[in-house]
């Protein structure tokens, strides 16, 4: 099976942007769904990150007929017993802002000022749905910070700082975070598996 293009399945700016970085090493033509203005809203109802990634991509490669990549991310808090997990973006309630979501979150860890206690962990899994579908998975580990810090990146950027770094995702560039981020990380195994796809068009 030879892939030469394929449809991001999300509408987050910032997401886009990072895959397209990412991804910028093989040849592939990207879609996104601003060339599909009546692509489907997706609804995450399953209850697993890699559950939902498969929803999203399955259904951009239904509506497209393209191969689709879709992700999913969680943020996993070890004071909060893993939450806010699959349920990241729905923290605050359903149509939570980001900022809302972050402000929840500072506030019920408001208790444990210590930093050592307040380790996190984001954690993305990347879905292919072509003829195939192949999932990938990557893993950052850090620390939830007291305050916001940092105007970068997006959604929990700015109060996750990951272990043995001095500052926030909000505080890096986008190359700094993609090196070592959880979708950096299962980004570059997808690439490598669709770099050899693509080969196999050629
Ligand atoms: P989803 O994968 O779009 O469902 O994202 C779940 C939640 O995690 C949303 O609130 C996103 O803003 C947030 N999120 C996803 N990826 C990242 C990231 O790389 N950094 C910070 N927040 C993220």
């Amino acid at each position: 099976m030879g892939v030469t293009s394929i449809v991001l399945a999300t509408r987050n700016q910032g997401k886009i942007s990072e895959f397209r970085r990412l991804l910028s090493s093989v040849s592939l033509e990207i879609h996104t769904p601003e060339d599909f203005p009546n692509g489907p809203e997706v609804a995450e109802t399953a209850a697993t990150l890699e559950g939902n990634a498969r929803l999203k991509a399955q259904a951009w490669r239904d509506h497209t007929g393209l191969p689709a990549l879709a992700d999913d991310t969680g943020l996993e808090v070890d004071l909060l017993d893993g939450r806010p997990g699959v349920l990241s973006a729905r923290f605050a309630g359903v149509g939570a802002t980001d900022a809302m979501n972050r402000t929840l979150l500072l506030e019920q860890l408001r208790d444990h000022p210590d930093a050592a206690s307040r380790t996190a962990r984001f954690r993305t899994v990347i879905v292919f749905a072509g003829e195939v579908e192949e999932a990938f998975h990557g893993v950052c580990d850090g620390l939830i910070t007291p305050h916001e810090c940092g105007d970068g990146g997006f959604g929990y950027d700015c109060v996750f700082q990951p272990t043995a770094e001095a500052r926030t995702f909000a505080e890096m560039t986008a190359d700094e975070k993609n090196l070592i981020s959880h979708r950096g990380k299962a980004l570059r195994r997808a690439t490598a598996w669709l770099s050899k796809m693509v080969e196999s068009e050629e």
